[in-house]
């Protein structure tokens, strides 16, 4: 049996919940392999995890995200063997900790030229703004010029999104809580920035765009910006809804959506993005190749050691943080 440090909760509710355990590790079962992580990845859907918000049984380890060297493998796995550099963005939760085992189907190689660092902050995120800019689509797609609408443009998914539609050409509109996030965010492509702390993001959104509207709002932020990002949208436009950072949406009649210009409206998540092997991997090579390109390059501009997880999670909440956010081991 391994020894490792871990990170569980044993009911939901603040960052004070979320303790540094002993657990043990044995060997990996059938599709199953054993890692022992060189840095792990941040992000928001830790925090609903851990307040309950999403409520899952107790207790419960958290983390969704990692990079590591793979230990051992268990039956029928054949994509992965013991020493490859490996990286994940994986249920279950579990990913804050040294050593884990878990499923490998959703776990793929890591290119040499991609740091475990990088691996570690960009397989969740990076994977999320593959899937909303190629796979979460309006009718007839999106073609270079569009106009489309980013709420919190300056986070983890964020940024990522910004320089990755600024390389298919999209005219992305980023919206972010401050001056200085908003200045990083033009500074990575984002054609048009909006402090939506001061301005009316609707009204900036109409003089940008002519009064036409954007093709698709991508939002992570939800009650807050919902309402008015569906007066953002052009007729037929895409409401694509993928967190709620500020709280769940609110209940709403489908009415409203023919009267505001029969308007489409998706909820997506990526674990039915990454729910195959062959899909996981087809997602995860066109990421790798825009970082390996240069295209996207994966900020990291926050870094706290494991130990330190509880301070990780008050500062993703206070919306202190910008880019990507790993915990080191
Ligand atoms: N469905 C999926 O497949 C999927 C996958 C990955 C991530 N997500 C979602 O995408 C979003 C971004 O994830 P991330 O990990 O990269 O986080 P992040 O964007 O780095 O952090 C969240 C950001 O949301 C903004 N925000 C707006 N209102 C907020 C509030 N009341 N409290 C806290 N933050 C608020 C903040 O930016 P400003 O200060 O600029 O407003 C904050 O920095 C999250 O909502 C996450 O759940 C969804």
């Amino acid at each position: 049996m391994a020894k490792s440090k871990a990170v569980q909760i044993r009911k939901h509710g603040g960052p004070e919940e979320m303790e540094l355990v002993d657990v043990e590790v044995g060997e990996p079962g059938p599709g199953e392999i054993r890692i022992r992580h060189k840095a792990i990845g941040l992000n928001f859907i830790d925090v609903y995890q851990r307040s309950g918000l999403y409520q899952l049984p107790m207790p419960l380890n958290l983390g969704m995200e990692a990079s590591g060297i793979v230990e051992a493998v268990g039956s029928g796995v054949t994509h992965l063997k013991a020493g490859d550099r490996a990286a994940y963005a994986s249920q279950p939760p579990g990913a804050y900790c040294e050593v884990r085992v878990m499923p490998a189907k959703c776990v793929v190689k890591l290119p040499d030229a991609i740091s475990f660092e990088t691996g570690a902050a960009m397989m969740l995120k990076g994977l999320t703004a593959q899937y909303l800019l190629k796979r979460t689509l309006p009718q007839g797609g999106l073609q270079a010029g569009d106009f489309v609408l980013f709420h919190a443009a300056a986070g983890g998914v964020g940024l990522i999104a910004v320089q990755w539609a600024k390389a298919l050409g999209l005219q992305l509109i980023g919206t972010a809580g401050s001056e200085e996030k908003c200045a990083l965010a033009k500074s990575l492509g984002a054609a048009h920035m909006i402090n939506y702390g001061k301005e009316d993001f609707l009204a900036r959104v109409k003089e940008i765009t002519g009064g036409k509207g954007v093709k698709v709002v991508y939002d992570s932020v939800g009650k807050d910006t919902w309402d008015k990002s569906l007066d953002c949208l052009q007729p037929f436009g895409l409401m694509a809804s993928f967190g709620n950072a500020s709280g769940p949406v609110a209940p709403f009649a489908p009415g409203i959506l023919g009267n505001k210009g029969s308007l489409y409206v998706t909820r997506q998540t990526l674990f039915t993005h990454i729910a195959t092997r062959e899909s996981t991997q087809e997602m995860a090579d066109d990421l790798f190749a825009a970082v390996t390109s240069g295209k996207v390059e994966i900020r990291i501009d926050q870094r706290f050691p494991l130990a330190q997880v509880q301070e990780a999670h008050r500062t993703l909440e206070a919306r202190k943080t910008t880019g990507c956010t790993i915990l080191t081991l």
